[in-house]
């Protein structure tokens, strides 16, 4: 089944069984436990909601489908995904591997909650090079944690080429595919073991949810996070069950329109006057484009860039938009603007993000799918006010 179709149809075949309705939408199955014929009967495989329940469950069957995977599991956030994840993997004293331009909050996950509670050992590394990687893997590195596109410096690494690295040397691949969604990249087909997602970004896409996925063909990895999904309890709700699988409907269509308001955008800013840097991987002048053509079908909705001169040039700018609303988060239909080193990023000491480039005249955008033109016309008025 093609992309398009899977997200249509995947787990939502109508029932015609004695009974079923034939319901051509997932119901919200609200019930948070299910009733048996007798003790050692649950109907259906159904007991109880955290554990398993049918909207969730369909939900799960669509993410495996889009994201070329054989399980998808749904979480309460993102952030529940990450941390089943790492949970599940992780004993006392082992050793990670991560980039180091990371979600902030991912990063700090890693290091105030893992690091400083269970003794976790973290590297962070420039995985753009991917030598960068191969010298931090120890005999106890556990995985290696990627993102690509990365969130907010929009780099990217060679996930295959890491992937062969890691294996090697015995460790596990993550992604996070939140940036690109899994309509533009498919980091499994290119080695990773587990892919994550914060779907309260681009594969919900209306910002009404918070949720998280995890998808992954390895059976005993995923029984392994499936349990700790039961286990630690950080499931996604049914009616956000709802939500998530009605958006991921129209991901294909509403990535396309992301991306070309993006390209527009894009090259809107790399000619601005006003503006020092442009990062969007389908710029041909930005220095992974052949990496972003080789290993991704398209370059996503999402752009940083540097305002010239001091961070208060930054503020003032986006202070002076109407049409962009100022807000955390990305990959809704409506247009976002942030200021990275005062929002998203600012759990991270500064001196560590400036290192790694997220500075204070940084500023991120989600392009919506709005009429390009009246985002252009926004950002202009606001680039006189500075
Ligand atoms: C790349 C990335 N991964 C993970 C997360 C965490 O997701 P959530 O906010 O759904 O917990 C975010 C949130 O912004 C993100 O941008």
């Amino acid at each position: 089944m093609k992309f398009e179709t899977a997200a249509v149809h995947a787990g939502e075949e109508p029932a015609f069984s004695e009974g079923a309705s034939g319901d051509v939408v997932i119901p919200i199955h609200l019930s948070s436990t299910f009733a048996r014929v007798d003790v050692a009967k649950p109907t259906g495989g159904y007991e109880y909601s955290r554990s398993s329940n049918p909207t969730r469950l369909a939900l799960e069957q669509k993410l495996a489908a889009i994201e070329g995977a054989r399980f998808g599991l749904a979480f309460s956030s993102g952030l529940a995904a990450e941390t089943t994840v790492a949970l599940s993997l992780l004993k006392k004293d082992e050793h990670v591997v991560a980039f180091d331009d990371l979600y902030g909050g991912t990063r700090r996950l890693f290091t105030r909650v893992f690091q400083e509670n269970y003794g976790i050992d973290f590297s962070y590394v420039d995985a753009r090079d991917a030598e960068n990687v191969k010298s931090a893997l120890r005999k106890d590195t556990r995985f290696v944690w990627l993102e690509s596109p990365t969130n907010p410096l929009i780099r990217l690494c060679d996930i295959r080429e890491i992937a062969g690295i890691a294996h090697d040397a015995g460790a596990l691949v993550i992604v996070d595919n939140t940036f690109a969604s899994p309509y533009f990249q498919h980091p499994l087909a290119l080695g990773a073991d587990i892919v994550v997602h914060s779907t309260t970004k681009y594969i919900n896409g209306h910002s009404d949810s918070v949720g998280g996925a995890v998808m992954l063909s390895e059976e005993d990895l995923y029984q392994r996070i499936r349990y700790n999904q039961n286990a630690a309890g950080g499931i996604l709700s049914p009616f956000d069950s709802f939500l998530v699988a009605r958006g991921i409907k129209t991901l294909a269509l509403r990535m396309e329109r992301h991306q070309k308001n993006a390209l527009t955008l894009a090259k809107y800013f790399e000619g601005h006057e006003k503006i020092s840097a442009v990062y969007y991987p389908g710029l041909r002048t930005h220095p992974q484009y052949a990496l972003a053509k080789k290993q991704m079908d398209g370059f996503s909705g999402m752009i940083s860039f540097e305002v010239k001169g001091e961070g208060k040039a930054a503020l003032r700018f986006l202070r002076s938009l109407s049409l962009f609303a100022l807000a955390e988060s990305l990959g809704g239909v409506e247009s976002l603007i942030e200021h990275p080193a005062s929002m998203t990023h600012a759990s991270i000491p500064k001196h560590e993000r400036e290192k790694v480039g997220v500075t204070d005249s940084l500023i991120r955008v989600s392009v919506g799918i709005e009429n390009v033109k009246d985002l252009v016309d926004d950002l202009e008025q606001a680039f006189e006010e500075i």
